[in-house]
């Protein structure tokens, strides 16, 4: 935003943050981040404080962009939007605009109305598609941007902000904008899910799924995006946005079981890849250590929430194994977890080498070199990312998502 020429002040109650931020030092990995942040500090577009209310008292616009982590039963835990809307709301000035970007249940724009208790200050929802990684490519370069609200004049003037990207805007109701959101998020978490059974009869049949889903998504009705299989999709949304879409849809009578079944793929998606580990370290992990490359949910990141790889390694230490791990850039906690600064060091001695995260620099490994670390040159690569007849060269035999069979040793 502030790259487009509008001043903005940023507000987190988390000081150690602020602090970080306002010094020019992002808090998250994030491709761009950093020459973003020093050219609006430099420029003086932005600036960051802990105090919300005195924020609030001078914009024109508040985006609230807060946290809704997964709460009960499906639906997300608004304890952040509740009391920051409740705070800012007898600050804002009148005709102030205030804009909804955290994902809350349909119906989001309404509760901030009754939260903020502020007749004069118009409501817009604003949902934000941005993928983890690669967001600020993603906001420069919008497929679209949805504005929902009941007041035409506070579509126009959120719209305005947008207006140097030259994007497609969709003018709608509250609830229609929040729902685009969920949609979103659910079609392409379906979409992955189909990917991933499509990768399973594959391996049926003697398929290749990259060549048939590389053909399919040449039909320009279905696209060749999220069309990767992979270990099962993860990350602090699509679980999280799935779930709160199947609660919201049987609250209002209607049975998402398509999107249940989605769900439940994705979780037998993991557990087919902790059984691929097993049958690769012949029928058991039980005391065996097992290399892990890869802890973020997707490359570009150094999140791990609903990271599958997690997921998939906790699995295996429950199973008895010993986990040696690298990923570039994340870094977890985790009893039975051992951390190591490189590849080969996770590869040291392990029984099985699984590939869980889809870096780049995990497609130019030294082969012969891990095939020597390892105690059995075995991979199962989920990301299909190995050069298969490469790692063939090297000794080792490779399972690979989606490809069957793999060749022989
Ligand atoms: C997702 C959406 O893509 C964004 O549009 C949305 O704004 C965001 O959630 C959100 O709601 O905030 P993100 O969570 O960053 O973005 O992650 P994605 O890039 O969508 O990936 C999700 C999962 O699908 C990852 O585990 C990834 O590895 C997996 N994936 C993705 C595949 O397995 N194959 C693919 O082809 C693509």
């Amino acid at each position: 935003m502030a790259g487009l020429g509008h001043r903005v002040t940023c507000v987190d109650n988390d000081v150690a943050k602020v602090k970080a931020l306002a010094s020019g030092t992002p808090t998250i990995h994030e491709r761009g981040l950093p020459e973003a942040l020093s050219s609006a500090l430099a420029d003086r577009s932005i600036s960051f404080t802990a105090d919300a209310g005195a924020a609030a008292a001078q914009a024109d616009i508040v985006f609230l962009c807060l946290p809704t982590p997964a709460g009960t039963n499906g639906h997300p835990d608004l304890t952040a939007v509740t009391s920051v809307a409740r705070e800012i709301g007898p600050s804002l000035r009148p005709g102030a605009i205030v804009v909804n970007k955290s994902t809350m249940p349909i119906g989001g724009v309404a509760m901030i109305r009754e939260l903020l208790d502020r007749t004069d200050v118009p409501i817009v929802s604003n949902p934000e598609f941005l993928r983890e990684g690669t967001a600020i490519d993603d906001f420069l370069n919008p497929d679209r941007v949805v504005v929902g609200s009941t007041d035409p004049d506070a579509i126009d003037r959120v719209a305005a902000l947008y207006s140097p990207l030259n994007a497609p805007i969709v003018r709608t109701d509250p609830a229609s904008a929040e729902t685009i959101k969920y949609v979103s998020n659910a079609l392409l978490a379906t979409k992955l899910s189909f990917a991933n059974a499509v990768a399973a009869i594959c391996e049926g049949v003697a398929a290749d799924a990259h060549q048939v889903l590389h053909g399919v998504g040449l039909d320009h009705r279905i696209g060749p995006h999220f069309l990767t299989p992979g270990p099962g999709w993860g990350g602090s949304c699509f679980p999280k946005d799935t779930e709160a879409l199947v609660a919201m849809a049987s609250e209002s009578g209607f049975d998402f079981a398509l999107l249940r079944s989605a769900i439940a793929s994705n979780d037998e998606q993991q557990t087919r890849v902790v059984d691929k580990i097993v049958a690769a370290a012949d029928g058991s992990v039980d005391g065996k250590t097992i290399a892990v490359l890869g802890l973020a949910f997707k490359a570009g990141t150094d999140d791990t929430r609903e990271s599958p790889a997690l997921m998939v390694a906790t699995a295996l230490i429950g199973l008895g194994a010993k986990v040696q791990a690298f990923d570039p850039i994340a870094a977890v906690d985790l009893d039975g977890l051992a951390l190591k600064p490189d590849p080969y060091g996770a590869a040291q001695g392990a029984a099985v080498i699984a590939v869980l995260t889809e870096w780049p620099d995990f497609a130019s490994l030294d082969l012969v070199k891990l095939a020597d670390a390892a105690a059995s040159p075995t991979i199962v690569d989920t990301r299909a990312i190995i050069d298969r007849a490469a790692a063939h060269q090297a000794g080792f035999e490779i399972d690979t998502i989606g490809v069957s069979p793999p060749p022989a040793r």
